[in-house]
């Protein structure tokens, strides 16, 4: 393709980082498409790319990948072999003076890569490709690898807001439309999803997972693994899953990205562990390792958690890969003198691949010198290469390169449909005193805000190249009937920053107005990686233009676009009603309007709590009981668990959100008092609408363990149903409890449900909940 047509430019933006140059890639990706006339681009790849693609290539069942593996493993040579365990970027960047200058090509030619980061062009998928094929050694296909957080080109509410929908097929739905649209390029390789619990809104990455909860989390790796990988790798529309990062990085301290993890066994098995589990189970390709360490040891050279726990224990057989430089990060933390001990470390642990660093190139020497064993660097190719072959590209290279396929999947409408619907659902209203649903088109509103008419609402983690296409919250209200002179936007200040005369502006619009909007938030650039805050309330140039507007008296909105929960007492106290929106992806203005006009009934329920002060983070639902808890009784006497100048309380808890109508709960009815292990108990309420409109309610159920051989939660969450009632309507809601629900790692290190007393909760969040008990006998005794 001649370089005047079409110029693929890769801006990334660097910064030092312990001597190296840690590439922030994520910025920015320019494709300038064709100049002047003729083929567009896709047209010229699709013409180019056809006669590379083979026909009727047969799918090789699990036998014949096992023998074809060790045929070629018996002919590769150790630099061959270690070129497959390390993947380069797509671009041609430095990382710093000891491997300066490498060039992707020039690795790839010399079979000194077998995967490649962020080619998120399927030209450049495409050149690279075929370099491999062509020119390397033994012609291996590269796997091409990519964060496919949430959506590719279609882009999905962030992972925090879908989880807060509780609706596993639609996030499964979301993972396999992302999966379709990212595999067309050629990408087939996912660094998500991250299922990380996170406890510390502090911590950007929050946004990225599925919140506080083990149980949920559990479900949505589950969901979200199903979603990329379907039901078969071999189809070319699905994408190896990579469950990340195992284990532990959000419990950082200080919600400090990549500070120190010190947690217990037990913390790590009953709060970390359960959604990789769930991921494994549910067939996860791929594993990466988190930046921290574990009692002591990076989890990049943790023997114990890579290789007892998460091969041995959990039965993981796929590969796992480095998160970025954190082989050499060993060293750095203090646990390996150079980079060669640390790659060391790091096969030891079982790694396969190291993303981006060369420290695996130490591998040579190490085995000259019988620092570790040639098999060990076998164990990690064959990994590899079956799932090169499992995924097909080992027989048919160019199989997942289908510009036809963008063309067709990108920002398809059918996609786009999907984003709005998870986008409406994931939507929580935190408060509403009655002036939601917006009851007329006719009056005036003033939206005011730096998020009023602003695209930043995708979030972090995306390079869509739709991206102009999303649609802010003035188009959405203009589409659903408000006319454009009935919308006054008005900025009233930057993100971060004030505008001249923007307060005075955003009173006089708040004044004209029948009803404000405010529409406050964080930048995309706030939450995310690296992206760890100290003060999670509202920039204070926000708040000022809050206080400011909400003094003209008029009914007032607040419309939250965010990637954590935020400290927000002020605006409880003083607005009339709160949606929490986070970044609700491509059709966010669509899905806000819709809630705000009543034409879809919010039905989101938080994953994390809501502070009510930033100084009780880290708050969640799950805590332990301590020695001295706070109860109705001794909640003015001194020595008890407490601030002595705010409350324990979340301001809104685990399993919260509103709707336009009320439902109500029955007491609990349990079929039995006391149950063994091999037994179940069924649990029971009746929810009714009392409202008149239809809504969606989600129906918890937790469970407490009175006491046992180590202290148990206050509560956990074990079961949920979603249930769709009528004005009026009411329905039996039931739940099973059996010994999987109640058992939890122990003080004799392993699994078990302990007899004893156990509570039941059901209700419509964590904290409002009706209560019931039941005893657990051991088996051998009769109920
Ligand atoms: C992040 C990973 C990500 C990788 C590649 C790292 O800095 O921690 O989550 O997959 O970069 O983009």
């Amino acid at each position: 393709m001649p370089d005047e047509q079409f110029t693929f430019e890769l801006i990334f933006e660097k910064e030092e980082f312990q001597g190296k140059v840690k590439l922030a890639y994520q910025d920015v990706f320019v494709a300038k498409g064709a100049k002047g006339p003729g083929p567009t681009l896709e047209e010229m790849l699709i013409s180019e790319v056809a006669p590379y693609r083979k026909q009727d290539v047969k799918k090789r069942d699990s036998q014949e990948i096992r023998i074809a593996v060790d045929a070629l493993l018996s002919k590769m040579s150790i630099t061959d072999k270690i070129g497959q365990m390390s993947q380069c970027m797509s671009t041609n960047i430095s990382l710093g003076t000891d491997i300066e200058s490498e060039s992707p090509e020039k690795l790839i030619r010399e079979g000194r890569a077998g995967s490649v980061l962020a080619a998120v062009n399927s030209y450049r998928v495409f050149e690279l490709q075929k370099i491999a094929v062509e020119q390397s050694p033994h012609g291996i296909p590269l796997l091409f690898n990519f964060d496919v957080i949430h959506g590719f080109q279609t882009v999905f509410p962030v992972p925090l807001a879908w989880s807060c929908s509780w609706d596993l097929e639609a996030i499964q739905e979301a993972c396999s439309i992302a999966a379709r649209e990212a595999t067309a390029s050629g990408i087939t390789y996912n660094h998500g999803p991250m299922v990380d619990v996170t406890r510390d809104p502090r911590w950007g990455r929050v946004v990225e997972g599925a919140g506080e909860d083990p149980y949920l989390g559990s479900l949505i790796a589950k969901a979200q693994v199903e979603g990329y990988q379907g039901n078969n790798l071999h189809d070319p529309e699905s994408l190896i899953a990579c469950l990340k990062h195992f284990i532990a990085y959000g419990a950082a301290e200080a919600g400090r990205d990549y500070n120190t993890v010190d947690i217990s066994e037990g913390t790590l098995r009953n709060v970390y562990l359960p959604p990789f589990q769930a991921g494994i189970e549910a067939g996860a390709g791929s594993v990466m390792n988190a930046f921290n360490t574990y009692q002591g040891v990076p989890v990049a050279g943790n023997r114990y958690i890579l290789n007892d726990l998460l091969r041995d224990e959990l039965g993981f057989d796929g590969i796992l890969i480095s998160d970025y430089g954190s082989i050499d990060e060993i060293v750095a933390h203090g646990n390996a003198k150079d980079s060669k001990e640390a790659a060391k470390k790091a096969l030891d642990a079982t790694l396969d691949i190291e993303m981006v660093t060369r420290s695996y190139d130490y591998l040579h020497e190490l085995i000259e010198q019988g620092l570790v064993r040639v098999e060990q660097l076998d164990e990690a190719v064959r990994r590899i290469l079956t799932y090169k072959y499992k995924i097909g590209i080992m027989d048919d290279p160019f199989r997942y390169i289908r510009p036809e396929k963008e063309q067709e999947y990108h920002f398809n409408v059918s996609h786009l449909e999907a984003s709005r619907d998870l986008a409406r659902k994931s939507i929580v209203m935190l408060k509403n005193n009655g002036v939601l649903p917006l009851a007329s088109k006719e009056s005036k509103v003033a939206v005011i805000g730096p998020f009023g008419d602003s695209q930043d609402l995708l979030g972090p983690w995306q390079w869509s190249r739709y991206a102009n296409k999303t649609v802010t919250l003035r188009q959405g209200l203009e589409e659903q009937g408000v006319s454009a002179e009935r919308i006054i936007i008005e900025e009233g200040c930057k993100v971060e920053a004030a505008i001249q005369g923007g307060l005075e502006r955003a009173v006089a619009a708040a004044r004209e107005a029948d009803i404000v909007i405010l529409a406050l938030g964080e930048s995309s650039e706030m939450s995310g990686e690296a992206a760890s805050r100290m003060d999670i309330t509202l920039p204070k140039i926000q708040q000022e233009l809050a206080e400011a507007v909400v003094k003209a008296g008029k009914p007032t909105v607040l419309v939250l676009t965010n990637g954590r929960p935020l400290i927000l007492g002020w605006f409880e106290r003083n607005v009339d009603a709160i949606l929490e929106t986070w970044f609700l992806g491509s059709q966010a203005g669509h899905a806000i309007a819709d809630v705000l006009f009543g034409n879809y009934n919010p039905s989101g329920r938080l994953t994390m709590s809501f502070p009510a002060h930033i100084g009780q983070v880290p708050v969640y639902y799950n805590h332990f009981s301590t020695g001295r808890p706070v109860t109705e009784s001794n909640k003015h006497l001194k020595f008890f668990s407490k601030y002595i100048d705010g409350p324990n309380e979340p301001l809104y808890p685990f399993g919260y959100g509103l709707s336009y109508t009320k439902f109500e709960y029955t007491d609990i009815r349990l079929s039995h008092s006391r149950m063994n292990a091999a037994e179940t108990i069924t649990a029971s309420v009746v929810v009714s609408n009392t409202g008149t409109v239809q809504g969606e309610e989600t129906v918890q159920l937790y469970i407490q363990d009175i006491c046992g051989s180590v202290v148990r939660p206050v509560k956990e969450l074990k079961g949920f149903k979603k249930v769709t009632l009528a004005g009026g309507e009411a329905r039996k809601i039931t739940f099973n409890i059996t010994a999987a629900e109640l058992a939890f790692w122990n003080a004799d290190r392993h699994y078990e449900a302990e007899p004893g007393e156990f509570k039941v909760y059901i209700g419509p969040n964590s904290r409002d909940v009706k209560e019931a008990s039941f005893e657990l006998i051991p088996l051998e005794e009769e109920t």
